[in-house]
């Protein structure tokens, strides 16, 4: 079944880093895209001018993603903006910095990880399937990590968001799946972004990229065109799946 009209895209966190990529090449394949951002907003609205810039349409929407009144509010201004949302990309994610082993993990640390990154994926989709079950069509992306599959080295509380991301995503891929609307994750690996670069020391740059046997970091683009490939009309019978992209990690 293919879609008629523009696509309109919603990418959380899509402001910096992985989101940003995401955006452009969306903005690229002819999609309408609204990014969204929490504290960034000049960031947000740079993203969004360079899709203007370029003949796109685009928006910057104001939104943390672990708060349903925000999320169903942000769903609200894209909808009224851009039209009806068809392709959902759940981006936005965050990491604990200070992570020193799980006896030292607070329950606020614990509970921010999983409100950003495994609640605000739920909340995203809770307020955006209603209007793919009226269309009875679309594309829902969540970008899960490395992490959520091996449990990886940035902490036991992000492995699990992780792993919760991507079991969230084959469950709800089961749901949709007959309702025209398929539901997968792309899996990054070490990717070059502010999130990155926070949590590895410099000097731990060069041991990185030796377990990278492509031998490089991953840059945002690698991860946008996985993404991408999601949405394409011939990938409509591809659900709950997840895509690793790591150069090989
Ligand atoms: N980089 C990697 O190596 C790597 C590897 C595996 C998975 N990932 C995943 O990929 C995704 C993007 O990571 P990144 O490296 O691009 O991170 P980043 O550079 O730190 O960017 C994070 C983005 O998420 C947004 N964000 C954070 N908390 C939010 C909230 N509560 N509500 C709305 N937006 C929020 C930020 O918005 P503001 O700009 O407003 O702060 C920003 O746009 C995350 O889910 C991350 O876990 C990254």
């Amino acid at each position: 079944m293919s879609k008629p009209h523009t696509l309109v895209a919603l990418v959380t966190g899509g402001s910096r880093g992985i989101g940003r990529g995401i955006s452009l090449e969306l903005a690229r394949r002819g999609m309408y895209v609204a990014i969204n951002y929490t504290s960034s907003k000049d960031h947000a609205e740079r993203v969004a001018s360079e899709i203007i810039n370029q003949g796109g349409r685009s928006i910057a929407v104001r939104a943390d993603i672990s708060r349903s009144d925000e999320v169903d509010a942000m769903v609200n201004i894209v909808e009224r903006e851009l039209g009806t949302i068809g392709v959902l990309v759940n981006n936005a994610g965050t990491g604990d910095l200070d992570y020193k082993g799980v006896p030292y993990v607070t329950e606020d640390t614990w509970d921010r990880i999983h409100a950003v990154n495994l609640k605000g994926t739920f909340l995203c989709c809770r307020s955006v399937i209603p209007s793919m079950l009226e269309e009875q069509w679309g594309r829902i992306i969540n970008i899960s990590s490395t992490a959520g599959i091996t449990g990886g080295t940035s902490g036991a509380h992000y492995a699990a968001s992780k792993g919760g991301v991507i079991t969230f995503t084959k469950a709800l891929a089961k749901e949709l799946a007959s309702s025209g609307i398929t539901v997968n994750s792309v899996a990054p690996g070490k990717i070059d972004t502010d999130l990155f670069r926070a949590s590895t020391p410099e000097e731990d740059i060069p041991g990185v990229m030796k377990k990278i046997p492509v031998g490089r970091l991953g840059k945002p683009e690698d991860i946008a065109s996985a993404v991408a490939f999601f949405t394409l009309p011939s990938s409509e019978f591809i659900t709950g799946q997840v895509l690793v992209v790591s150069g090989g990690y």
